[in-house]
């Protein structure tokens, strides 16, 4: 029988809430789409196409994915899906044999190893490091490798820590993948979400033979259209497209169609820019909150949506229970990504300022309204 994966911890967590709790286990921003390409979405759909699109997305849909990448991909390097989720899927699929080893991040987006069991491999933990204090652990990647080692999954920027790997770390990497034939999968959907001055590096500047993975989930707030893309070397495109067709024939045309316009519209930039300086201060927020608890260690991340705290000892048997049953707050226990994030409860600046707010109120951190005011720059 097929592997059938085990329920998802976050899904639980948040089935179960109760109807006052203030949710800070959420993964997609608390932040309208872009406004104006919505309008003009609106005003475009009854004219599109409502038929189906060659398999692997409109062509110029997958041009405009493809200019967008450094180095310039190919649009016969793009094969759009049904969200990063779906490429996942096909990706793993397609390069995994029973019996396959793939290299998964501990901790890390706890859909890898599950979708890499789904294909028939074994999933093999690698450290990821904790926060950004630390560096990657190259030697122990390496002790991992073995002669089933097929593929490596590098999620950088990290869920759940946001964790930003260097460029050396990923030449590092993408070195001794190379030299032990193993293929790279970076999962990029955090990547535009910043707040330093510089996007971080990605694997595709330091070796191209690798497979991209991204989408508009959240990078624009749209985790609902389920558009996103594999980006990879042409040789393996009609395999990952037939995989995808018998999935979905192709990702939701309308979708395509709204991405494409998203993509082309002159106020994307802006509205990117303005959602990570919106995300800055919501991480700022939460982590004044936090930093103020006893024995907590909080280390503001560089990227992506989410802080990843260390829990003060009498916390760390069941730290997100206690944050339910104290405080009416939903978070995700680090364990749910892997044996390292036991002690550690992962806490969402996706969430609204409001939000985060009446959690740093609940939390017994009366002064959490001014310094959300401040921090907002009320
Ligand atoms: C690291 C990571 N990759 C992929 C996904 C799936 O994204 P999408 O909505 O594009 O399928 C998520 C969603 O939470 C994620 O955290």
């Amino acid at each position: 029988m097929s592997f059938i994966p085990p329920p998802s911890a976050i899904r639980s967590i948040m089935a179960n809430a109760p109807n006052n709790a203030i949710n800070l286990a959420i993964g997609e921003p608390v932040y309208p789409p872009p406004t104006e390409v919505l309008r003009a979405v609106a005003e475009k759909v009854a004219y599109w196409s409502h038929g189906y699109s060659p398999n692997a997305g409109l062509p110029a849909l997958r041009e405009i994915i493809a200019s967008q990448y450094e180095p310039t991909a190919s649009a016969d390097e793009i094969c759009v899906t049904c969200g990063a989720q779906e490429a996942l899927y096909v990706v793993c699929h397609t390069l995994l044999d029973r019996g396959d080893q793939a290299l998964v991040p501990n901790p890390g987006f706890l859909a890898y190893p599950n979708l890499v069991r789904m294909a028939g491999g074994s999933p093999i933990e690698y450290p990821m490091p904790l926060h950004s204090g630390e560096r990657f652990d190259i030697e122990a990647l390496r002790r991992l490798i073995s002669n089933r080692t097929r593929l490596m999954i590098v999620n950088s920027p990290s869920n759940p820590n946001g964790y930003c790997l260097k460029e050396s770390e990923l030449a590092e990497i993408a070195g001794l993948c190379a030299s032990n034939g193993i293929i790279i999968v970076s999962d990029e959907v955090y990547r535009e979400l910043y707040f330093g001055k510089q996007r971080p590096s990605g694997v595709r500047a330091v070796w191209q033979d690798c497979v991209t993975i991204s989408s508009v989930s959240k990078m624009f707030s749209m985790t609902g259209w389920r558009l996103g893309w594999a980006a990879a070397p042409r040789h393996m495109m009609p395999a990952f497209t037939r995989v995808h067709q018998y999935l979905t024939t192709c990702a939701p045309v309308i979708s395509q169609q709204a991405t494409l316009t998203l993509l082309q519209h002159p106020a994307t930039p802006e509205y990117l820019s303005d959602m990570r300086k919106e995300l800055k201060k919501r991480r700022d927020m939460l982590s004044w909150v936090l930093r103020n608890l006893p024995e907590w260690h909080v280390n503001p991340p560089n990227a992506g949506l989410f802080l990843f705290a260390q829990v003060a000892p009498d916390w760390q048997e069941s730290p997100a229970e206690i944050m339910l049953e104290k405080y009416q707050i939903l978070s995700v226990p680090g364990n749910a990504f892997g044996s390292r994030g036991r002690g550690f409860l992962r806490l969402s600046f996706a969430a609204a300022q409001d939000a985060i707010k009446r959690a740093g109120e609940r939390l017994n951190q009366a002064d959490s309204y001014a310094a959300g005011d401040i921090l907002a720059g009320k």
